[in-house]
């Protein structure tokens, strides 16, 4: 049986007509404001697609918006699926094959996360350099379509590093802070208790979230070179005073989402 990839990016492409997207972006908690600017959209619901997941959680919009950001032809994700509500992580690998299939050659994905590291404060933009994959599951298990990619895929440059090198240059130039670090994914849906957080930090985490690894992994796979940044919305369990909340993730993402907004459509701009 084909994946579904091969229906989703057929009811996109109908919907799109001859606007053919090259960039795609996956916008995390509380950070959907930054699909606002593009120009002459198109809006389709996930709701639309058939067989499509379905975004649940409160943040995230669950829509594609296409249309010409910075005059670069985007698609933009306004919130996306998890695998703490159930979704499979195959599930969320056919969005990125989707995208594949829709010609997409670059990944901009972002995503609310903790920091582990006393350097990387609350309300930080941080840019990934690589991930720990601790969600106990893979995108990429099951039979391999060859045509999409190869079953031993390699992740040694999942981040792409010339990617990476434009978004440090370009921060510095426009001077917003951004740091860099690993991500590390856990499944969620509870955030990390204390021993947790220090087990992390001990692997050479420097934030964790609940998100953006099943994607990586399969763009990776795609051959989608990707760019990712963490927003901090908070310090790690037992690393700050007060408890952890989707409510103050949501506050912190949506105040340092101007930032990260602005970040990525002077990258978009270059690439
Ligand atoms: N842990 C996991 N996911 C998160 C966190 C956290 O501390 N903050 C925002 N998303």
């Amino acid at each position: 049986m084909k994946e579904l990839c091969y229906s989703y990016s057929e009811q996109i492409k109908s919907k799109l007509g001859d606007f053919a997207p090259e960039i795609a972006v996956i916008l995390g908690s509380g950070l959907g404001d930054i699909a606002n600017n593009i120009q002459n959209p198109t809006v389709i619901s996930y709701a639309d697609i058939n067989n499509f997941p379905q975004s649940t959680v409160s943040g995230h919009q669950g829509r594609f918006i296409a249309g010409i950001l910075q005059g670069k032809k985007v698609l933009c994700m306004q919130g996306r699926v998890h695998l703490y509500e159930g979704h499979t992580p195959q599930i969320i690998s056919q969005i990125i094959k989707t995208f594949k299939l829709l010609g997409i050659k670059k990944l901009i994905v972002t995503n609310a996360a903790g920091s582990l590291n006393p350097k990387i404060a609350a309300g930080s933009l941080m840019l990934i350099t690589d991930h720990i994959n601790f969600s106990f599951n893979n995108p990429l298990i099951g039979a391999n379509d060859d045509n999409l990619g190869p079953r031993f895929p390699d992740l040694s440059n999942a981040y792409d590093k010339k990617l990476r090198q434009l978004a440090v240059t370009t921060a510095k130039e426009a001077g917003i802070e951004l740091k860099q670090g690993v991500y590390l994914m856990v499944s969620g849906p509870n955030f990390e208790t204390a021993a947790e957080v220090r087990a992390f930090g001990i692997l050479g985490t420097d934030a964790v979230g609940m998100s953006t690894v099943p994607e990586v992994i399969t763009a990776a796979y795609c051959g989608i070179k990707v760019l990712g940044f963490s927003v901090i919305t908070n310090l790690g369990t037992g690393l700050q005073e007060q408890s952890q909340s989707h409510g103050e993730t949501l506050a912190m993402a949506e105040k340092a989402s101007q930032n990260l907004g602005q970040l990525i459509n002077l990258i978009i701009e270059r690439l």
